[in-house]
C-alpha cells in the first residue's frame, strides 16, 4: 500500500514532466565536464570564478588536514569550534566590511535558521516572490506571518509594510542576485523602505559573493549599503569554490545566532579543510581581480551572441542567463538535445521556478575559453534552426 502510493507519486511526476534524476560527473568541476564518458562544455555551474579546483584551495585543504585532522568532532558550541572557524570568520568580516561574521554548514541551513531566529509568531516577514526555497522554508519555520510581494515590486512591498505596522518585528528578505533569473533586487529602494517602516533587511548574496563589487564582496557592498542591511548571508560553495555559507553583520547578530539559531547550534561544525579552502579562496579573489573581469567579458560575449541568434534574454545583470522555454517537458527536451551536442545547460522546472516558466539556466565561468562559448553559440544556432518550436 505504502509502496503503491509512492510509485503513484513518482508516476505523477513523470507524466507532468517533473521527474528528476541525478546526472553523474566523472571529472573535476571545470569548464569541460565528463558526463557518461563524454566531454561536454559546462554551462551549469555556480563555480563562476572557476576556482573550485584551484591548487591554492587544494593545498590549503591538505595543510589543514595535516595540522588539524579531518573532522571537527562536534558542534561549534560543544567542542567543534576550531581555530580555523574563527580565522575564517575574522577574514569574512574584513571581506564584507562588517563587525562580525559566522560560518554555517550550508546556505540552505543558514537561511532556514536565520529567519527562524529573527522572526517568530507576532512578527511579519516580507519576502520577494522569487526568493530561494531555503528562504521560503525559513519563513515557514519561523511561524511569523509571511507576506510575499511581487518580484522586485517596491510599491507592493511598501503596501505590505504599512499593513505590518502592528507587528513586533518586520523583516524584509530578498536575494541580491536572483538564482534562477539572474536579475538584481532593487536594494537601495528596499533599504529606504525598511528605514521608513522600521524593518530589518536580510539579503542573500549566494550568487553575488565573489562576483559583484570592487572586491567581490557582493551587491550590498557595491552600493555601499553595508551599514543599512542587518543580515548579509552568502555561500562559500559557489563563486568561492568550496562549501558552506556565512552570515555577516553586527556582533549582536552573531551573538543572537549563536544563541538562537537551531541550524547553527544543532549540527556538527564544518571540518577544518573546508575552512582553510574558504580562507584561501578569499585571498585568491583579492589577489586576482582579473578573474572577475574575465567572467564579465565572457558573460557579455555569450549574452550578445545569444541575442544575435534571436534568443530572448534580459539585459545582462549577472553570470546567470536564463532562456525561458515555458513548459517543463519542452525545456528538458531542449536541454537533452544540447547535451547530446556537447553543451551542458540544465533545464530548470517547477517547483524551482513558477509553472510555465521552465528555462535553460545558462551560467558563465571566468575559465570558459572563447572556443567554449563559440562552440556553444554554434550549437544554440543549430538547435534554434531545428527545434525553434520548443521555444516560447
Ligand atoms: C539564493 C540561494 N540561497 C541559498 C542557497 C543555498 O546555498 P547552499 O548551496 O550553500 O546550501 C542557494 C543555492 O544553493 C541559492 O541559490
Amino acid at each position: 500500500m505504502v509502496a503503491a502510493s509512492i510509485h503513484a507519486e513518482l508516476e505523477a511526476l513523470r507524466s507532468a514532466g517533473l521527474y528528476r534524476e541525478l546526472r553523474r560527473v566523472e571529472n573535476q568541476q571545470g569548464p569541460v565536464l565528463l558526463v557518461a564518458g563524454r566531454e561536454v562544455i559546462n554551462f551549469s555551474s555556480n563555480n563562476y570564478l572557476g576556482i573550485a579546483n584551484h591548487p591554492a584551495l587544494a593545498e590549503a585543504a591538505k595543510r589543514a588536514i595535516d595540522h588539524y585532522g579531518c573532522g571537527s568532532g562536534a558542534s561549534r558550541l560543544i567542542s567543534g569550534n576550531m581555530t580555523l572557524h574563527e580565522e575564517l570568520e575574522n577574514r569574512l568580516a574584513l571581506f564584507k566590511g562588517t563587525e562580525a561574521a559566522l560560518v554555517f554548514n550550508s546556505g540552505f541551513q543558514a537561511n532556514t535558521g536565520i529567519l527562524a531566529a529573527l522572526a517568530r509568531e507576532g512578527d511579519v516577514i516580507l519576502s520577494d516572490q522569487l526568493n530561494h526555497a531555503s528562504i521560503i522554508d525559513g519563513c515557514r519555520l519561523s511561524r511569523a506571518q509571511t507576506r510575499v510581494y511581487d518580484h522586485g515590486d517596491l510599491d507592493q512591498l511598501e503596501a505590505n509594510l504599512k499593513k505590518a505596522q502592528h507587528a513586533a518585528r518586520r523583516v524584509i528578505v530578498t536575494e541580491s542576485i536572483f538564482s534562477m533569473d539572474g536579475d538584481e533586487a532593487p536594494l537601495t529602494g528596499i533599504v529606504e523602505l525598511a528605514e521608513r517602516y522600521d524593518a530589518m533587511v536580510m539579503v542573500d548574496e549566494a550568487h553575488a559573493t565573489g562576483v559583484f563589487g570592487s572586491t567581490g564582496a557582493g551587491v550590498v557592498s557595491k552600493y555601499g549599503l553595508g551599514d543599512r542591511v542587518f543580515v548579509q548571508m552568502g555561500t562559500l560553495g559557489k563563486a568561492l569554490g568550496g562549501f558552506g555559507a556565512y552570515v555577516a553583520g553586527s556582533r549582536a547578530l552573531r551573538e543572537l545566532l549563536i544563541n538562537r539559531c537551531r541550524s547553527f547550534i544543532f549540527t556538527t561544525a564544518l571540518p577544518p579543510a573546508i575552512m582553510a579552502m574558504a580562507i584561501a579562496a578569499i585571498d585568491l579573489i583579492a589577489r586576482e581581480p582579473e578573474r572577475r573581469e574575465r567572467l564579465w567579458a565572457n558573460c557579455r560575449f555569450l549574452s550578445h551572441g545569444l541575442k544575435r541568434l534571436g534568443f530572448r534574454l534580459n539585459d545582462l545583470q549577472s553570470p546567470i542567463l536564463p532562456v525561458i522555454v515555458g513548459d517543463a517537458e519542452s525545456c528538458m527536451q531542449f536541454s537533452q538535445k544540447l547535451l547530446e551536442r556537447g553543451v551542458f545547460v540544465q533545464g530548470i522546472r517547477p517547483p524551482t521556478v513558477p509553472p510555465g516558466t521552465s528555462r535553460l539556466r545558462i551560467t558563465v565561468m571566468a575559465t570558459h575559453e572563447r572556443e567554449h562559448i563559440e562552440r556553444a553559440l554554434e550549437v544554440f544556432q543549430e538547435m534554434k534552426n531545428q527545434n525553434g518550436g520548443l521555444l516560447r
